[in-house]
């Protein structure tokens, strides 16, 4: 464990702050800045300090009444930046050495980890009374997803949000508005995809046979937390960013993508359960690595927005596409890499990913114009939230359903051309049992996780 000789410096967070606490009533304040000064910061710790965890929380620390305090990276090469944005706040190469030292100094905590560890942080966190913004996908499993939406729902004080930002995008806004309005009618398919490959960023489809020592700056034990030991791999063959490509760690490209393509096609149908059933096909899979190529079916039962009483959603990732006549484009026009298709019983809606939707009718002559919705501060959203105690809408409540369909993604895979039936009540397959193993790992000893009830 490594500890900076900075010395940790309290007035740097106590400093007075001008307009979202002030607004704060004594009712609306949360537990856990109840009996503080009403007008004191946030204290923050960022767990990642260094990729998508750096970007995290560079765009927290935009947030008036944000006071970084602490920082974990298991890797001391990576904590650079934060140094330099908050040079008082202390560093640390475990998280849990963090909370030990500092744990009554600190309010909400981002989670930027890969994500075989989200869930054991997260939840950790979650029962020392914290706030929590994690990453997408919420967990690695279905199993670990099912236990944070768990301690969401026992806890309303605590504010989570996933981090899927474009949640809060515009092109999302407007695209879950105009389904929402009916322009297209109700919704009688969806199709959903991403360009990116379940494998790839190693290089590798096995592991490296004579790895390098692990360098003096890492902590690998750390790094593999709840996953079964394995030696360190070498330069992005794991850490950092390659740890995508393997089961252990990673998602593959529907965990990558899926909490965020997804989220509009959730968001706009109000879908709050789970599938009805899931059947996976793709393009070869081993122990190690996620398939390169998959087209996952999904069917869902229906919503106030679903034509019909349930509605297939199928996911391709690894450049396979939807048909493009589905979004009734006009002549020469194609799909974009990454997106989301609506098929209405009136037209379609083809939705980039991050970019903003296009109606199409059926009947060529309709013509609408579309009113966009302007973009919310994703990040901010979730410190407000933090400040007000009001859960911003994708809290772990809807994060762990969403990350559950997606995780489920991750177990038909196992199980090419056959279709599961999924009991989300139950969180179990019903009609095969070996697949019920995949929804669950098994944890490396000092790592399990404890069930929530
Ligand atoms: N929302 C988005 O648009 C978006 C974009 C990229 C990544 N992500 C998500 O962010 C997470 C991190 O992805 P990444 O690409 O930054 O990975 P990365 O491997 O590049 O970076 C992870 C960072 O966390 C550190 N780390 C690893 N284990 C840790 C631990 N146990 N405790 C403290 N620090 C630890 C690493 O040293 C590294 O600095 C993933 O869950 C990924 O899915 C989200």
């Amino acid at each position: 464990m490594t500890d900076s000789n900075t010395s940790f410096n309290r007035r740097h967070f106590l400093k007075t702050a001008g307009s979202a606490s002030a607004v704060a009533t004594v009712f609306g304040v949360p537990a856990l800045l109840r009996g503080k000064d009403l007008n004191s910061k946030l204290q923050f710790a960022g767990i990642g300090a260094n990729g998508k965890g750096w970007s995290d929380i560079k765009e927290m620390a935009t947030h008036p009444q944000l006071a970084p305090v602490a920082f974990t990276d298991i890797d001391l090469t990576r904590m650079d930046k934060v140094k330099r944005l908050a040079p008082d706040a202390r560093l640390y190469q475990d998280y849990r050495k963090m909370l030990e030292d500092m744990g009554d100094k600190i309010d909400a905590l981002t989670v930027s980890t890969p994500d075989h560890m989200h869930a054991y942080i997260a939840l950790d966190l979650m029962r020392r009374g914290k706030h929590v913004y994690c990453q997408k996908p919420l967990t690695r499993t279905v199993w670990e997803a099912r236990q944070v939406r768990n301690q969401a729902a026992k806890d309303k004080n605590i504010i989570t949000r996933m981090g899927n930002q474009i949640h809060s995008h515009s092109a999302y806004l407007t695209g879950v508005q105009l389904i929402q309005s009916g322009v297209i009618g109700k919704i009688k398919e969806v199709h959903s995809w991403a360009s990116p490959t379940g494998h790839g960023y190693s290089g590798l489809l096995e592991r490296p046979k004579n790895p390098p020592e692990v360098p003096t700056s890492i902590n690998w034990d750390l790094w593999i937390g709840v996953a079964p030991m394995r030696p360190y791999g070498g330069e992005r063959i794991y850490h950092p960013f390659a740890w995508r490509d393997w089961q252990d760690f990673g998602s593959g490209a529907i965990g990558d993508f899926g909490c965020h393509i997804l989220d509009p096609v959730f968001t706009a149908l109000k879908i709050t359960g789970g599938p009805n059933s899931i059947k996976a096909e793709h393009s070869g899979i081993n122990d190690e690595v996620w398939p390169s190529q998959e087209t996952l079916y999904y069917n869902f039962p229906s919503t106030e927005y679903i034509a019909g009483d349930n509605i297939n959603i199928t996911w391709y990732d690894g450049g396979r596409q939807p048909k493009a006549s589905l979004a009734l484009l006009p002549k020469g026009k194609t799909l974009p890499r990454l997106g989301s298709i609506f098929v209405g019983e009136k037209g379609s809606m083809l939705l980039p990913h991050v970019g903003m939707p296009e109606l199409n009718f059926i009947d060529a002559k309709i013509e609408h114009k579309i009113e966009k919705v302007e973009s919310l501060n994703h990040y901010h959203g979730w410190i407000d939230g933090c400040l007000s105690g009001k859960q911003p809408s994708d809290g772990f409540e809807y994060g762990g359903n969403l990350t559950e369909t997606v995780q489920l993604g991750n177990v038909a895979v196992h199980f090419p051309g056959e279709e599961l039936k999924w009991d989300a009540k139950n969180l179990k397959i019903t009609n095969k049992e070996e697949a019920n193993p995949y929804l669950t790992r098994k944890y490396r000893k000092g790592w399990e996780i404890t069930e929530v009830n």
